[in-house]
C-alpha cells in the first residue's frame, strides 16, 4: 500500500494549496510558520504550546512529511499543517502579504561551498519575500550552527525591511540537528532575530 498517497488524504498535510488558502487561511488569526522543520521537534512544541495558533511547517523533504504527518497525528494536534514544498516557492504561492505573525528557521542547510552559495535560503531576495508575508512588528528567527552563513545572511539584510538582533546562543531547541552538533561538541550557535520594521512590496 503507498502509504504517502493514504496520508495525503490526512487535514495534517496541505494537499490542494489553493483549497486551503481559500478556505482555512482566511479564517485564522495567528499563523505561525517553521522552514525546513526536519523532524518537527520544534513545531510540535508550539503548537501544543499554543493551541490557539496555527502552525504551519514547511519541509521540502516527503519522508520528513510523512514521518511528521504520523506525530501530529499521535499527539492529536489540530492546529499544524504541513507543507511539501520549497520554501520560497511556498512563500511566493500560498500566503498573502502581511499575514505570518512568526516565522523561523532553526538551522537552516548552510551551503558552505562557495559554489553552492546560490542555495542558501536566506538571500537578499528571500528576506524581502519573507518581510512582505510578515505582519508589521512581528518577527523572524533563524538559528545557525555556521558562523559564514550568519555572516553572509547579516549581508543581505540591508533594504529588507528588517530591524536586526544577533547573538551566541546556547542550545535550546531539542532538535535533531541541535543534538547533532552537541554530539560533537558544539555548544554555542548563532541566533540572528529579525524584526519587521518597514514593508517590502515584493
Ligand atoms: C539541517 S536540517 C534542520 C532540520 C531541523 N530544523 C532541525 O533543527 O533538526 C535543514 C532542513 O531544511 C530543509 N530544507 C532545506 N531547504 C529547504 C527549502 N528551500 N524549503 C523547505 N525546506 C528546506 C531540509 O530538507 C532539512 O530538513
Amino acid at each position: 500500500m503507498d502509504t504517502r498517497k493514504s496520508l495525503c488524504k490526512s487535514p495534517v498535510i496541505i494537499a490542494d494549496r489553493e483549497a486551503w488558502a481559500e478556505k482555512d487561511l482566511k479564517h485564522t488569526k495567528t499563523i505561525e510558520v517553521e522552514i525546513g522543520f526536519g523532524s518537527g521537534e520544534y513545531l510540535l512544541r508550539r503548537a501544543a504550546e499554543y493551541p490557539e495558533r496555527l502552525f504551519i511547517g514547511i519541509e521540502k523533504k516527503a519522508g520528513m512529511i510523512t514521518e511528521v504527518s504520523k506525530r501530529v497525528t499521535c499527539l492529536k494536534l489540530n492546529n499544524i499543517r504541513l507543507l511539501e514544498s520549497c520554501a520560497k516557492d511556498a512563500f511566493t504561492d500560498l500566503f498573502p502579504a502581511n499575514s505570518i505573525s512568526r516565522a523561523y528557521s532553526l538551522f537552516p542547510d548552510p551551503w558552505p561551498k562557495r559554489k553552492h552559495l546560490q542555495y542558501r535560503l536566506f538571500s537578499s531576495e528571500y528576506l524581502r519575500l519573507l518581510n512582505n508575508r510578515l505582519i508589521f512588528g512581528s518577527e523572524a528567527l533563524i538559528v545557525t550552527d555556521s558562523e559564514d552563513y550568519c555572516n553572509w545572511m547579516l549581508k543581505q539584510l540591508p533594504d529588507t525591511g528588517f530591524e536586526v538582533e544577533n547573538s551566541i546562543i546556547p542550545p535550546q531547541f531539542d532538535t535533531r540537528f541541535e543534538r547533532k552538533w552537541l554530539e560533537q561538541n558544539f555548544n554555542t550557535f548563532f541566533r540572528i532575530l529579525l524584526k519587521k520594521v518597514r514593508h517590502i512590496e515584493t
